[in-house]
């Protein structure tokens, strides 16, 4: 299979590519990513000799046209992911999130090429912490935060272009990711990086923020169950029952990383921060047989903990400059 995947130098979506190398031995690998601040051409050192990389921006149409018209599948990563820099300046997100998933699905509707899209479950909006309801694919959208309100728009893109124009297509809306490669401005890698560079870890507000935490890894792979043998025009939620808060996380990491327990600042907390995030994924689990191979958040902490500290030259460049950034907005 010829497979083009968009956002492919980004943290899942390089994740990803990796997945697919080493598993789908005989698909054929086409990057495009417009390498922003949050791309590493690096982070697809490994299987450079099995992709083509093409950089360029997903809402450039006639780009677009060329490239989905030679695939047989897209899977759809690009996008603008951190709500913080969606609170300075949503432009961008509309930009890429919606402007670039429309391109994409005119390409697709065109060409009667297959997609998924990649989606997140910010765009349910949060739970109460003791609410016993977690997120299923009949939940209503409800997205608080630029990041989240964008992700719901390209949703319901690819929702209305599969009813109205019969495109093929999937989706899926995915818990909090971690592991190797993630952009050292979000949660668990900054504080990683925090610890190694001699600066303290930094909570928002009281750190009693759930998310539900799942390995790159096992989203990845619920992705190609998903491609394989989804149903087209369904919608997936892809989870696995990892829900901690912020200062539980952070305070397992100083464990690991030999820190006393309070060796960290509470600073200024996030605009309209989303309180818990909670995935019920019996559907994928039910349907399509997939369960998570990672699901331990300790030992996944372990080893990515012990990832940054082996590829400090893959993320020490950008470290001041994310961290004076930070500073700026008293976090
Ligand atoms: P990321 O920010 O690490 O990577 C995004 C990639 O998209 C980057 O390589 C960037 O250069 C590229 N990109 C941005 N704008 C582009 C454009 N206009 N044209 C082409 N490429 C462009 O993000 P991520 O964390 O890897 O997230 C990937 C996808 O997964 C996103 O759609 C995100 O909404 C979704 N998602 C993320 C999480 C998470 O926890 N990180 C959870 C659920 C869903
Ligand atoms: P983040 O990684 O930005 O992901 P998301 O906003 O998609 O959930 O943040 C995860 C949680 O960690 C969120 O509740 C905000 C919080 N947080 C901190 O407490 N400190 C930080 O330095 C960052 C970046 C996030």
């Amino acid at each position: 299979m010829r497979v083009l995947i968009t956002g492919g130098a980004g943290f899942i979506g390089a994740n990803f590519v990796h997945h697919t190398v080493a598993h789908r031995p005989d698909d054929s690998i086409v990057v495009l990513d417009a390498m922003t601040y949050a791309a590493s051409e690096s982070s697809l050192d490994a299987v450079r000799d099995r992709i083509e990389l093409v950089v360029g921006d997903v809402a450039d149409a006639a780009l677009v046209d060329k490239l989905v018209a030679d695939t047989d599948i897209v899977v759809h990563f690009a996008a603008e992911s951190h709500n913080d820099n969606s609170l300075r300046d949503p432009s961008p997100f509309v930009q890429t999130n919606l402007v670039g998933t429309f391109t994409l699905l005119e390409a697709v509707r065109r060409h009667s090429v297959r997609l998924h899209h990649i989606s997140t479950d910010e765009v349910y909006g949060d739970l109460e912490l003791d609410d016993p309801q977690r997120f299923t694919p009949q939940t209503p959208y409800r997205p608080s935060s630029p990041y989240s309100a964008t992700k719901a728009g390209s949703d319901l893109l690819v929702r209305a272009w599969v009813r109205s124009f019969g495109v093929q297509a999937t989706i899926s809306n995915c818990s909090n990711n971690y592991g190797p490669y993630q952009h050292i401005e979000k949660f668990i890698p900054r504080q990683i990086t925090n610890v190694l560079s001699g600066l303290r870890p930094k909570l928002y507000g009281a750190g009693e923020n759930v998310r539900d935490w799942i390995h790159v890894d096992d989203h990845n792979a619920a992705v190609w169950t998903i491609i394989d043998r989804g149903r087209i025009g369904d919608t997936y939620l892809i989870g696995a029952d990892g829900e901690a808060n912020n200062k539980q996380v952070l305070e397992t990491i100083l464990e690991l990383m030999d820190q006393p327990a309070d060796a960290y600042d509470h600073v200024t907390d996030r605009a309209g921060h989303d309180l818990r995030y909670a995935i019920d994924a019996s559907k994928l689990r039910t349907e399509l047989g997939w369960s998570p191979q990672h699901a331990d958040l300790r030992a996944g902490l372990a080893d990515t903990i012990r990832w940054y500290a082996d590829n400090q030259s893959w993320w020490s460049g950008a470290k001041d400059e994310i961290e004076a950034r930070y500073a700026r907005a008293g976090q």
